[in-house]
């Protein structure tokens, strides 16, 4: 990515509020099209840091730019150039959506000639148009979500700051929520998103930056942060006692290999992929073990999560060698 490219640029960000070191030195970059995945559990200081970028509370140490502009000495400059769908929704519930967006389109100080046609194109292109004359009041979780995104989006920011934007919504709203922002990433503008779901910033972030108690915890692309935690595992379910019995056997020499007796599980690290699986569900087979079920999976960020921060464990017992 070159410099010019470059829209969101986060350098050692810190702020305390307090006692509480809300975010610690943080630093990042997004460039044009690009998502940055903030990915921390609750109280990580991912809000902290959206409203350190957006110019709602001052930077106590650090620097940031949007679309250049310094966050710090030209905060309207930089209001001008990014949406916000913030944490607690923005939006009026006693008006429609094409009411709040005009709302919207007013503040931004959008000409009123364009404004209809604006409106217009974002109802279309985020699918809202059947609902978009009733009460947001009457919305559903994903509606509302989706409302709180347009608002964001009717000034054409640069950058795109979504605080955890699928929050407490269901599969199917969630899907949708991420095909609107795949496409606004397609359209060039910076995105940074926060979220507690890992799946969320595998599905959609280019980087991930993972924060705890306002530390950097690691950072990467979603393949870097995976391969860095871990190797494929290759799970097997057994029918019965004995077939465990024998399989924890067979594994116990195997480094890393664990077993789970309450699901009759074996998870065994895989180094070398498809040969070393196959020759290992032969050798199984060859002492008699009959097996239910297998699979190969790559490791999830929940395994990169929990790897880094130890925040939560899966009660398996570790063979002892
Ligand atoms: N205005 C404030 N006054 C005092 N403490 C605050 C304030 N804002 C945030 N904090 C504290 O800073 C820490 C980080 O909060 P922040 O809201 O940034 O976390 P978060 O990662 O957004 O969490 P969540 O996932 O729950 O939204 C928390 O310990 C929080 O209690
Ligand atoms: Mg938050």
């Amino acid at each position: 990515m070159s410099i010019q490219d470059t829209v969101i640029r986060a350098a050692g960000l810190t702020k305390s509020f307090g006692d509480v070191l809300a975010a610690d030195g943080v630093t990042f970059s997004v460039g044009r099209g690009e998502v940055l995945g903030l990915l921390g559990p609750n109280g990580a200081g991912k809000t902290t840091v959206v409203k350190m970028l957006t110019t709602l509370i001052p930077i106590d140490d650090g620097t940031a730019t949007v679309a250049g502009f310094d966050v710090t000495s030209e905060p309207e400059s930089v209001r001008r150039v990014i949406g916000l769908a913030g944490q607690a929704a923005a939006v009026d519930e006693k008006l429609t959506a094409r009411e709040n967006l005009e709302l919207f389109s007013r503040l931004h100080k959008l000409p009123r000639q364009r404004r209809r046609s604006r409106i217009d194109e974002l109802l279309g292109r985020f699918d809202m148009a059947s609902f978009a004359d009733r009460p947001a009041s009457t919305y559903s979780g994903g509606q509302r979500r989706r409302l709180d995104i347009v608002a964001a989006l009717v000034a054409d920011p640069l950058a795109l700051f979504l605080d955890e934007p699928t929050t407490g919504l269901d599969p199917r709203s969630r899907a949708e929520v991420w095909d609107s922002i795949r496409a606004l990433a397609a359209t060039g503008t910076a995105i940074l998103l926060t979220t507690q779901y890992l799946d969320e910033a595998d599905q959609l972030a280019d980087q991930i930056l993972v924060i705890d108690r306002g530390q950097t915890v690691a950072g990467g692309t979603p393949d870097r942060l995976k391969a860095d935690v871990g190797r494929d595992v290759l799970e097997v379910h057994v029918s019965t006692d004995a077939d465990l019995a024998r399989a924890r056997e067979l594994v116990a020499a195997l480094p890393g290999a664990s077993v789970d007796l309450n699901r009759r599980q074996l998870d065994v690290p895989i180094s070398s992929g498809a040969a070393q699986s196959l020759d290992l569900l032969r050798r199984l087979q060859d002492t008699g073990v009959t097996i239910d079920d297998f699979q190969l999976r790559r490791p999830t960020l929940d395994d990169v999560f929990l790897a880094l921060t130890g925040s939560s464990t899966t009660p398996v017992e570790e063979i002892q060698q």
